[in-house]
């Protein structure tokens, strides 16, 4: 089905490290399997293998930041508590007045984009400065001197 606005995977989307790529490109494969459903049964189904899913990948994702000690975790954590909440409330209104599938489209094409574009590719950079030994950005730096 031709959409509007299409949530398409692309190889710009990549963070660089692969575990959470492959990850995101499923996550991207479950949106639009949600968004292609037609009818509360089917809506329902395919909501719920999206949420699950966002939501093991948010548990990975926290865990690998609480493992590393990564200095902006609370802003990311909080990012992905405001998502599964939005999440939560759409599942409520699946069948009701006020479900629209075209604000629902474009609120996860914006949020995916933009969360995986910046929050996941500064996750992904720091882990890759660690396990490389290179010094972090300055930012970070900034933000683990505060910490201390
Ligand atoms: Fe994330």
């Amino acid at each position: 089905m031709d959409r509007p606005v299409a949530i398409r995977w692309k190889d710009a989307f990549d963070v660089g490290n692969a575990e959470i790529d492959q990850q995101h490109q499923e996550i991207f494969n479950k949106a639009n399997a949600f968004l292609d459903a037609v009818g509360i049964a089917a809506l329902t189904e395919y909501s719920l293998g999206f949420f699950q899913y966002t939501r093991d990948h948010f548990s990975l994702e926290e865990g690998l930041m609480r493992s590393i000690d990564y200095p902006a975790i609370e802003v990311h954590i909080q990012q992905h508590k405001e998502l599964v909440e939005r999440l939560n409330e759409v599942a409520a209104n699946i069948g009701g007045d006020d479900f629209s599938h075209r604000d629902l489209e474009l609120f996860l094409t914006d949020w995916l984009l933009v969360h995986i574009r910046i929050y996941d590719t500064k996750l992904a950079s720091y882990i890759a400065r660690k396990q490389s030994g290179l010094p972090q950005s300055p930012q970070v730096q900034a933000s683990q001197r505060q910490r201390q």
